[in-house]
């Protein structure tokens, strides 16, 4: 097994090395590559191409019995133009590893290490999963439709998060992080003369009832201890100062936490658009896309990545409970929605780093002290699931 010292600099070479070198969603080949040599090294059975780019490690372990866990780390970076000065900024012009998936990819080899090299210590089988596409690729939903989640009896994922400061672990049973959804809004009216609106229908006039009656859906359907966000992101319409347009085009997120409201929101949207519209004399399309379900963590498994981040890090330096849930999607959530597992945040927030810019900025970075700590917690959150009846 290499040093603690050897392995941190592994880390951290390997995550600077794929932050050089960032790839878009389904075309991650020369991430799937580093990945694939590094476990098939381990001693893992390797299959490639899954959903395109995507890489699975198989090991069993020489306990015997046990479950058997699918691990997942992502490896997508992000279109946008990386503005941070360092020695190590993508080479790639309009692209950025600006979320953290370098990180997750190195953070998810070294776990995958460690436990192979422990393997005669714990029973079940490791599943272990690069996934492509997490950013709007359905990159998750892909592989499970190519079988990833076949057999598996629990799953545990992790994100470096900027929301934190370094090395605390955010952990929470029940709904962690938001659904997504996108919707489209097309309203035609009729367009005209800006100084004769009795012959038209204003296209911008029914939008803005529109973007007014959607905020109803949040302050008057969802109770006020549940969280739901509907935001109108962008509104187009018109060219002119005295035509009236004959159409307007919103368009925006969906966010919640609750399955059913995932379902019940976008409803709601349309019999209000529906009804403004037709009072106002307008037609419209309402195109609605659920992209990802919420994250839900397993209770019994939260506690478990609890008890490993305690030991790994002490009590003081976790944050159990709802406090540290975001409306932020994640797709991870595709798995949680078919096998009991949890999702969880390795705080990477540092000031004299200057780590201190959310997620998807084009300054965005991690305090790099903080994968030593997601090693060792998703290792030993690893370890209790695989020699535990959990
Ligand atoms: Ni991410």
């Amino acid at each position: 097994m290499a040093t603690a010292t050897a392995e941190t600099e592994l880390l951290i070479r390997t995550r600077r090395d794929l932050h050089q070198h960032p790839e878009l969603g389904f075309q991650e080949h020369r991430t799937a590559g580093i990945v694939a040599d590094r476990l098939r090294a381990a001693g893992y059975d390797v299959r490639t191409g899954i959903a395109e780019t995507g890489v699975v490690g198989t090991l069993r372990g020489g306990a015997g019995g046990g479950p058997t866990l699918l691990l997942r780390a992502d490896m997508d970076a992000l279109p946008i133009q990386e503005e941070t000065t360092h020695g190590f900024a993508s080479t790639v012009a309009g692209q950025m590893h600006a979320c953290g998936h370098d990180a997750h990819t190195a953070i998810g080899l070294a776990v995958a290490e460690r436990l192979a090299a422990r393997r005669e210590r714990w029973g079940g089988t490791v599943k272990y999963v690069f996934q492509p596409a997490e950013e709007g690729g359905q990159g998750a939903l892909r592989m499970i439709e190519q079988g990833v989640l076949d057999g598996v009896d629990r799953a545990l994922g992790l994100h470096v998060w900027t929301g934190l400061p370094s090395g605390i672990v955010g952990v929470t049973p029940g709904p962690f992080m938001a659904s997504a959804g996108e919707f489209e809004i097309t309203i035609r009216g009729r367009g005209g003369h800006g100084a004769m609106p009795e012959q038209t229908i204003d296209a911008v006039m029914i939008g803005a009832q529109v973007v007014v009656a959607l905020q109803s859906i949040v302050s008057r359907n969802v109770s006020p201890l549940e969280s739901a966000v509907v935001t109108v992101s962008s509104f187009q319409a018109g060219k002119a100062f005295n035509v009236i347009a004959d159409t307007a085009r919103l368009l925006g997120t969906v966010r919640a936490f609750d399955v059913e409201a995932c379902e019940e929101l976008p409803r709601r949207m349309e019999r209000i658009v529906a009804g403004v519209c037709q009072a106002m004399g307008a037609e419209y399309d309402f195109r609605y896309r659920q992209d990802t379900p919420p994250t839900v963590n397993d209770a019994r498994m939260a506690d478990v990545v609890r008890a490993a981040a305690e030991e790994v890090v002490g009590a003081d330096r976790v944050r159990f409970g709802p406090e540290v849930r975001t409306m932020a999607a994640e797709d991870f959530g595709e798995f949680l929605l078919r096998v009991p597992g949890c999702y969880f945040f390795v705080g990477a927030m540092s000031e004299p780093k200057g780590a201190v810019h959310p997620h998807h900025s084009p300054h965005f970075d991690i305090c790099e002290e903080c994968m030593p700590v997601a090693v060792s917690v998703l290792e030993q959150a690893a370890l209790r699931v695989l020699s535990a009846t959990v």
